[in-house]
């Protein structure tokens, strides 16, 4: 079975697409092999790697119940099934309930030797994002350190564990506190609560930073584009800090005591 891990959030802008593009091209980066799903008919994840799509022919896989559209990137070990606008309509031809594993069963019959399978999600928790939870072990939950940000997180985390149920293997393994602004006091007092109420789950911050805000008008995700910049260095560490959570190894101590570090910075 594939490993595969959902960025979600019902909550829109937290860095989501940012989050998966940047975390598939880092894995990448250190010689993993990569797919990465867009699931969200804007396919901002496609464009964030240089690929314009109308998502038709990710359309014509789910109707068929078929093996996923996959291209190659100019990013090392990083594969893409593209989507865009005609994907908007996919909830339509499906009725309620009954098409939520379809992406499950054509991702079953994907051929490709990926490590790491990374579906980036849309912003609601309509046919696309429930799809995706139900192909998934693994999920990721970007979030923004403001007051609205961690309500929407507790919206999404109920969402979750109401899913259980129609997938028991699904695991919440990280909160990831994007676009942080250590200055503000709110960071601060948000990233208390969100440690109180997810133990060793959230991880190191990704800062606000302009080279990744420029990243996707250059086609290229940050490591790319501005290789050594605040955005590269972030995602890099957040990659290794979920490594062994995703690669499903067992954690040894004294990496979680430095997880544990690197969670507090
Ligand atoms: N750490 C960051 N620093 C600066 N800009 C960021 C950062 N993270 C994301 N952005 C920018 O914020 C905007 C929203 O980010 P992104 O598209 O990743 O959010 P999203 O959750 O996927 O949005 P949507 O819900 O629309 O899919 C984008 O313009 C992105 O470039
Ligand atoms: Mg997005």
């Amino acid at each position: 079975m594939k490993k595969v891990v959902s960025v979600v959030n019902l909550k829109g802008g937290v860095g989501k697409t940012t989050t998966a593009v940047n975390l598939a091209a880092c894995w990448g980066e250190i010689g993993k092999k990569v797919l990465l799903i867009d699931m969200d008919p804007q396919g901002s994840a496609s464009i964030s790697v240089g690929i314009m799509n109308e998502g038709g022919e990710l359309l014509d896989a789910l109707q068929r119940t078929a093996a996923l559209p996959v291209v190659s990137t100019q990013v090392p070990g990083l594969d893409l099934v593209p989507s865009g606008m005609t994907m908007a309509t996919a909830g339509l031809w499906f009725s309620n309930g009954e098409g939520n594993s379809i992406l499950y069963q054509c991702l079953e019959q994907t051929q490709g030797d990926w490590d790491l399978v990374i579906i980036d999600c849309p912003p609601s928790l309509g046919f696309h994002t429930m799809n995706s939870l139900m192909a998934s072990q693994h999920v990721l939950i970007p979030v923004e350190t403001s007051f609205l940000g961690l309500n929407g997180l507790k919206q999404m985390v109920t969402a979750i564990e109401t899913f259980k149920l129609r997938n028991p293997d699904i695991k919440i393994e990280a909160i990831i506190p994007c676009r942080a602004q250590r200055r503000r006091r709110i960071h601060w007092d948000i990233m208390d609560t969100l440690k109180e109420m997810f133990p060793g789950k959230v991880s190191p911050i990704i800062r606000e930073n302009v080279s990744l805000a420029e990243a996707p008008g250059l086609g290229k995700p940050v490591i790319l584009s501005d290789r050594i910049s605040k955005g590269a260095d972030d995602y890099r560490l957040v990659t290794l800090w979920l490594e062994d959570i995703i690669s499903g190894v067992q954690q040894d101590p004294v990496i979680n005591q430095v997880r544990q570090l690197l969670s507090s910075i």
